[in-house]
């Protein structure tokens, strides 16, 4: 499944989802886990869903664009009770593409696929 919440309308935008979604492919039959991206995440919506998508058991890998505020969401969410493995960071800039090759190549390496794409 993938998810993009499209709240922007860029050429950026397009860039991102053609290269994270090329990772993205249906939940495989018989697995268990189901990996998420979320942009935007350290505040907001992108914050908000995050919370919800590990509360529904599924892997999340929390984006912001500063490291710093990227791991402040993380020590947030371990003040809202969330301290399970389900989350972590990963330093994503929609537009700037060596950081989106940087994520994909990391998606690739510890889990092999891409489940959903929240763009927040
Ligand atoms: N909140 C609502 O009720 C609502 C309703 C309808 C639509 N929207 C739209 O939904 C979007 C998100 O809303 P929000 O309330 O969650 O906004 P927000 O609290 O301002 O959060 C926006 C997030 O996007 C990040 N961001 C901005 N540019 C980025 C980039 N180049 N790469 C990666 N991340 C980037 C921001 O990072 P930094 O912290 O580093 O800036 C921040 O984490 C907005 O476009 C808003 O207009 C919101």
């Amino acid at each position: 499944m993938l998810v993009c919440y499209e709240t922007t309308n860029s050429d950026s935008l397009k860039s991102c989802c053609s290269s994270l979604s090329s990772k993205a492919s249906s939940i495989v039959k018989g697995s268990k886990m189901r990996y998420a991206v979320v942009t935007g995440a350290n505040k907001g919506i992108g914050f908000g869903i995050c919370k919800q998508l590990i509360s529904n058991g599924i892997t999340v890998v929390l984006t912001a664009r500063n490291e710093k505020r990227g791991v402040e969401a993380m020590q947030k969410l371990k003040e809202c009770g969330i301290t399970n493995d389900l989350v972590v960071f990963h330093q994503l800039d929609v537009v700037d593409p060596s950081s989106v090759s940087s994520l994909a190549e990391f998606i690739e390496t510890s889990f092999g696929r891409l489940d959903i794409l929240v763009w927040s």
